[in-house]
């Protein structure tokens, strides 16, 4: 059980409107009843970690649930032994794994930082890392630095716990639904889910219950606008006037897309109000060279001067690509193996995926 206990960035407001609520004209009146000095109260009151003992009382003295108004940790990442070297595939959500992008994540991140948040998408062809930018963006912030590689930017924005993250995969059929995509974000925001979850009372209660930060991480939004006939104009256009009009610039959304999504809404028969919104795109494609020999120095065991350049030529800096080259030469090395024959395998490897490269002029 942890030592300390901190109120979730969620409910701080709720935690200062019971004050006056239980009768405390100040702080000071609530620290002389329960006999915790002042700082202890502000501790508890502004967020910051304090005894769990002290905690629960206090929440008491509030007529709070000392559980419910907690900040609960995320579950524990598992630690770099567990970790694959070279993920050749699945989207990487260990940020630990997670190479390059360092210019579009400043700009996405800088539309996050102020009042009102903004909204961006990131286009980038099939297998480019879309998904994997999507989960670094969410986890980056709030990953504990021993569980980064030495230097490894986190500080992207002050005071990241106070902001919520939601991750939609709409490629997840128990969310093509208008009352399973609703349901799903009132869940993860910790907002109550009202009876029934339609559109008019989601909007009611996200304009009632947002009083804190919120990201909304839309993954391939095609699949949503191709094959959902529940997520229809009128959904998206309350997803906007939320964004726009409600939510006291509390709300942004980034999507990730193979295309434009206006461009996308037009060819799936949408209007595009909605999607007038995403008013920064990150166009994502190869890595630049510095970012493709950092992954490549990330082996463990290094790879020959040689062969480094030979990975760069052939993947032409595209993630997957670099990964699978990286995967094949690291076998190789570890069984051993000085010869070039690797090489040849690599191709091999790589070959589904040439559409990312870019054609001979
Ligand atoms: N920033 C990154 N750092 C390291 N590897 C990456 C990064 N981005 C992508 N990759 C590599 O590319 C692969 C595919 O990434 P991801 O699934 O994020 O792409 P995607 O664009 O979402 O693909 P899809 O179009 O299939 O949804 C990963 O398995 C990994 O090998
Ligand atoms: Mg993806």
């Amino acid at each position: 059980m942890a030592r300390s206990l901190r109120v979730d960035p969620k409910y701080i407001d709720k935690v200062k409107s019971a004050l006056q609520r239980n009768n405390y004209p100040s702080q000071q009146s609530l620290a002389n009843d329960s006999g915790f000095s002042l700082s202890t109260v502000k501790s508890f009151l502004n967020g910051k970690p304090v005894d769990y003992v002290n905690f629960e009382e206090l929440s008491n003295k509030l007529g709070l649930d000392f559980q419910a108004i907690a900040y609960k940790e995320p579950d524990p990442q598992p630690t770099n032994q567990e970790a694959s070297p070279f993920i050749t595939g699945p989207p990487i959500t260990q940020p630990r794994s997670f190479f390059g992008r360092e210019k579009e994540l400043k700009r996405l991140f800088n539309l996050l930082k102020r009042y009102p948040l903004q909204n961006a998408a990131i286009i980038g062809k099939k297998r480019s890392g879309k998904t994997s930018l999507l989960h670094y963006l969410k986890n980056i912030t709030t990953t504990p630095v021993e569980q980064l590689r030495p230097g490894q930017k986190s500080d992207w924005l002050p005071h990241s716990e106070t902001y919520q993250w939601v991750f939609v995969d709409l490629q997840d059929s128990r969310i093509h639904s208008r009352e399973g995509i609703l349901k799903y974000i009132l869940e993860s925001l910790n907002i109550k889910v009202p009876t029934p979850c339609d559109l008019d009372h989601f909007m009611n209660v996200v304009e009632e219950n947002l009083s804190f930060r919120a990201v909304i991480l839309l993954d391939e939004i095609s699949v949503g606008l191709e094959r959902c006939s529940e997520l229809d104009d009128t959904f998206w256009e309350s997803l906007r006037s939320l964004a726009t009009n409600h939510t006291r610039g509390n709300l942004s959304f980034i999507l990730s897309t193979p295309e434009s999504p206006i461009d996308l809404a037009k060819n799936t028969g949408h209007s595009s109000p909605f999607f007038n919104i995403f008013g920064y795109t990150a166009y994502i494609g190869a890595f630049t060279e510095a970012a493709a020999r950092r992954l490549i120095a990330s082996s463990p065991i290094p790879f020959p001067d040689e062969d480094i350049e030979w990975i760069l030529t052939h993947s032409q800096c595209q993630p997957l690509l670099l990964q699978i080259l990286c995967l094949e030469r690291l076998f190789t090395l570890e069984e051993g193996e000085n010869d070039d024959n690797w090489r040849e395998e690599g191709l091999r490897q790589i070959q589904p995926f040439t559409d990312l490269l870019d054609k001979p002029k």
